[in-house]
């Protein structure tokens, strides 16, 4: 008996000292959203049980491997136990409570954290490799910035041009894939004026790491100021609007501008240049091949480049785009 009462007392001083210790090393970034905080409620009851189980697992095992340790001399076999019914059904009976309460707090969490709000702020989300774009409908407006009025539910309208991709903000908890051909909703409650980013959380290809976007949590009334200030910016010249589109759309991932070689062909000295093709012929860099190639990069494959790489941008990029960006190719002399 005095040997349990030890054992007790040591895994609750151990799962303090573990639990405090997990609480200690910065596991959790600055709650930013309404939904974090229930999703923290969580967390915390896990950690307790992580330092418990831990705990009683270790103390028991090192207990025991320095009490009962095999005495000098001794060469008698061990105690013949043959099955323990009690200690059987006290080992599941436990477990299973542990996890049908588990089971109704995360059904109970995934509810709260799905409420939808009428109202709420719609936001178009277009992930692809490797970049994010972000859209307003209400207000005609789209960013490469994700902006966000603090405390108004935003409607994430999600979808992806290739792979999956997934939209995680660490610091609102919430995470959601995004798949191709269909639009997924993420509903997140900003609460916390602050600078923070998007990742992509699912491994997408060469560049997913480096898959991110800025998002700003503001105030309404800066919100409201941004907004107005993206509708009355003028529209800018064709060239530049298409050195912005293959920033934001990733294009110069793969596309050199200076000459060098990436995955794809670079586009210095592309313009009127002759292309030798995979097939043999041999074309002429002019409007049409590049408005071709762009939006259908796998009909006419560059001599030394392999096919089916190029996203399809062909429900992507609109025509004036595509314009664009071969404005901007021709200014690559
Ligand atoms: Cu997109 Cu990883």
């Amino acid at each position: 008996m005095r040997r349990y009462v030890i054992i007790l007392v040591l895994v609750i001083v151990s799962t303090f000292l573990i639990h405090t210790w997990l609480m200690s090393i910065g596991l959790f970034p600055v709650e930013a959203s309404a939904q974090s905080v229930a999703v923290d409620q969580l967390f915390h009851v896990h950690l307790w049980m992580i330092s418990f189980l831990f705990s009683l697992i270790m103390v028991t095992l090192l207990y025991s491997l320095l009490v009962f340790r095999r005495k000098k001399e001794d060469i008698s076999d061990g105690a013949y136990l043959t099955g323990n019914s009690a200690l059987e059904i006290t080992w599941t009976a436990i477990p299973l409570m542990a996890v049908l309460v588990l089971a109704y707090a995360g059904a109970k969490t995934l509810g709260a954290i799905q409420i939808i709000d009428p109202s709420a702020l719609q936001v178009k989300v277009t992930a692809g490799q490797w970049y994010w774009q972000f859209a307003y409908p209400e207000y005609g407006v789209s960013s490469t910035d994700l902006y966000l009025p603090v405390n108004i539910q935003v409607d994430l309208q999600m979808t992806s041009v290739d792979v999956i991709h997934s939209f995680w903000v660490p610091e609102f908890r919430v995470k959601q894939d995004i798949l191709p051909g269909r639009t997924v909703d993420l509903r997140v409650t900003p609460s916390l004026i602050g600078n923070y980013k998007v990742r992509c959380s699912e491994l997408c290809g060469l560049r997913h790491a480096y898959m991110e976007g800025p998002v700003t949590v503001v105030s309404q009334a800066d919100f409201a100021k941004w907004i107005s200030q993206q509708q009355s910016a003028a529209p800018p010249s064709p060239e530049l609007r298409g050195q912005q589109l293959s920033t934001s759309y990733g294009c110069v991932n793969c596309h050199s501008i200076d000459g060098s070689k990436k995955t794809g062909p670079t586009w210095l000295h592309l313009y009127g240049s002759n292309v030798k093709l995979s097939n043999g012929t041999t074309l002429v860099a002019d409007d049409d091949y590049l408005k071709t190639a762009i939006i259908s990069a796998n009909s006419q494959i560059v001599a030394g480049f392999p096919a089916n790489v190029m996203p399809d941008f062909s429900t992507v990029l609109d025509q004036t785009m595509v314009e664009s960006l071969v404005a901007y190719i021709k200014t690559l002399k």
